[in-house]
């Protein structure tokens, strides 16, 4: 089978994470989580002394960290100067400020290249996870994928992810997770979109073994 290049976009808590893993696991291709990236900038950034209400200092610090993702979607990993990122990445604080920082085109315009030098290299193909991965990353995938779920589906998986990690409590995960979309959708540069040519998938009702079945059937037939 060729290369394929498959792009899985949406909001948070759609499962898109653990479905493009599990995609990439079975059919041998590579994967990349994109919003993984735009957390390791905020993270940077935060860690550095960068306010991350200033878009101006945003753009000026954005070509500054070394982001380096690695794209086994069995153990995908993080740095950022050399320095693993995988759990800092994930905190509260970092969920809070990444929208505000993904919104600055020059963060964008840094991030993207490095997605599509990463999708480049990928010689057996690839599941490229994110936000504008079908819109603007790569309009060019063979496949396009953009999932969805109620705001009711979406809070209750996150918040099951987040227990144990930090306390948390549904009505606030979900207001959180409203607000970050809102935001992500309502950017000027790239924001939240489905693709015209997108398969959309409604993943409320399905359990996430179902919905990695649709995928991998989705990326068979393109095969
Ligand atoms: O997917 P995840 O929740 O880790 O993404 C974190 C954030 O990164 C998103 O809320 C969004 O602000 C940003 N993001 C983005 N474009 C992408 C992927 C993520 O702006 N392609």
């Amino acid at each position: 089978p060729s290369a394929v290049i498959v792009a899985i976009d949406g909001p948070s808590g759609t499962g898109k994470s653990s479905t493009s893993k599990a995609v990439a696991a079975k059919l041998g291709l590579r994967y990349l989580d994109t919003g993984a990236q735009y957390r390791a900038i905020t993270w940077w950034m935060i860690t550095n002394g960068v306010d991350t209400e200033d878009p101006h200092a945003i753009a000026v610090a954005a070509g500054k960290p070394a982001i380096v993702s690695g794209t086994d979607p069995c153990a995908p990993t993080i740095t950022v100067d050399g320095l693993d990122a995988s759990g800092p990445i994930r905190t509260k604080e970092v969920t809070s400020k990444v929208s505000a920082v993904s919104a600055v085109p020059e963060v964008r315009t840094r991030i993207t290249e490095l997605q599509r030098t990463i999708a480049a290299d990928a010689d057996g193909g690839i599941v490229v996870e994110g936000r504008d991965i079908g819109t603007t990353v790569l309009p060019d995938a063979d496949l396009k994928v953009f999932l969805t779920a109620s705001a009711e589906a979406r809070a209750a998986r996150r918040s099951g992810e987040l227990k144990g990690k930090e306390a948390t409590d549904l009505a606030a995960t979900k207001e959180a997770l409203i607000k970050r979309d809102a935001a992500d959708s309502g950017r000027k540069t790239s924001p939240l979109a489905k693709a015209g040519d997108a398969v959309e998938v409604d993943t409320t009702e399905l359990t996430l073994d179902q919905v990695i079945e649709c995928v991998v059937t989705l990326v068979e037939e393109k095969r």
